[in-house]
C-alpha cells in the first residue's frame, strides 16, 4: 500500500483523538502545516481550544489556500471511554465540523501505572483497555460507518506501541501491552469498506 506523503495532504480533513497533549497535539500542528483541516478531540477542551486557536490564528504558517480564510481547526470534546451513544454523538459533531473526515488518527491512549500484574487493580486494567482498545474501536466504528455511507474513501491510523508487539516485553505494563496487542489485531481484521486501516507503532 502506498500512502500519500505527509507533506502533501492539502485539503484533507483529519480527526485526531488525544489531541490535547503529546503526540496528538504535534500531529495536529504538523498536519495543519501540511494543509489539512483538523478536528482535534480529547477530554480537556481548553487545551484543544488553545491548539485550534494556534492553528487558526497562524494563517501564514498554516497556508490557507483551501478554506478562504475560514477556520482550519475545530475542537470536539470526546471521552473515548464514554458509552457508545455519547461517542457516536461526538463523532457526528466531528464529521459535521467540515462535512466529512478523510482520515482518523486513533491516538488517545492511557498507559496506567507500572505494576506487577498480581498487584494491578481491575479498575485500572479496565480503564487502560477501555481507552486504548474499546475506545479506539468505537471511534473507528462510528467514523468508518460515516466514511462508508459517504462513499469517498478514508483512512484510519491506530497509534500503537512496541510494547504491543510479541517480541517486546515491557515489565509492569500488562494492561497497556495487552491493549496495544489487541489494537494490532483489530487493525489486521479490517471489516470496514474503507480505503486503509494501518497501525503506526511508536517506540
Ligand atoms: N510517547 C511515547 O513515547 C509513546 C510510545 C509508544 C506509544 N505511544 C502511544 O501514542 C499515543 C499518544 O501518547 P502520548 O505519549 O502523546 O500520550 P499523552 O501525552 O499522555 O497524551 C494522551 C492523550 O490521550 C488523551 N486521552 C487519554 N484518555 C482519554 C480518553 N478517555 N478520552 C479521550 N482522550 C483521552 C489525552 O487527552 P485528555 O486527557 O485531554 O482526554 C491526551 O491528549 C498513545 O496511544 C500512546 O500509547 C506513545
Amino acid at each position: 500500500m502506498i500512502l500519500e506523503p505527509w507533506s502533501r495532504l492539502e485539503g484533507k480533513t483529519v480527526m485526531v483523538t488525544g489531541a490535547s497533549s503529546g503526540l496528538g497535539f504535534e500531529f495536529c500542528l504538523d498536519l495543519a502545516k501540511a494543509g489539512c483541516r483538523i478536528v482535534a478531540a480529547a477530554r480537556r477542551i481548553e487545551k484543544l481550544e488553545s491548539l485550534c486557536q494556534q492553528i487558526n490564528n497562524n494563517k501564514m504558517e498554516y497556508s490557507d489556500a483551501i478554506n478562504g480564510g475560514a477556520r482550519r481547526a475545530i475542537a470536539v470534546e470526546l471521552d473515548v471511554t464514554a458509552d457508545p451513544t455519547a461517542i457516536e454523538e461526538c463523532v457526528r459533531k466531528a464529521w459535521d465540523a467540515f462535512g466529512h473526515i478523510d482520515a482518523l488518527i486513533n491516538n488517545a491512549g492511557f498507559r496506567g501505572s507500572v505494576k506487577s500484574s498480581l498487584n494491578l487493580p481491575s479498575e485500572e486494567w479496565n480503564q487502560v483497555v477501555k481507552t486504548n482498545l474499546t475506545g479506539s474501536w468505537l471511534v473507528a466504528k462510528f467514523v468508518g460507518k460515516r466514511m462508508r455511507a459517504a462513499a469517498r474513501g478514508g483512512s484510519i491510523i491506530n497509534i500503537s506501541s512496541i510494547s504491543g508487539l510479541n517480541r517486546i516485553q515491557v515489565p509492569g505494563a500488562i494492561a497497556y501491552s495487552s491493549s496495544k496487542a489487541g489494537l494490532h489485531l483489530m487493525t489486521k481484521s479490517r471489516t470496514c469498506n474503507i480505503r486503509s486501516i494501518i497501525t503506526l507503532v511508536i517506540e
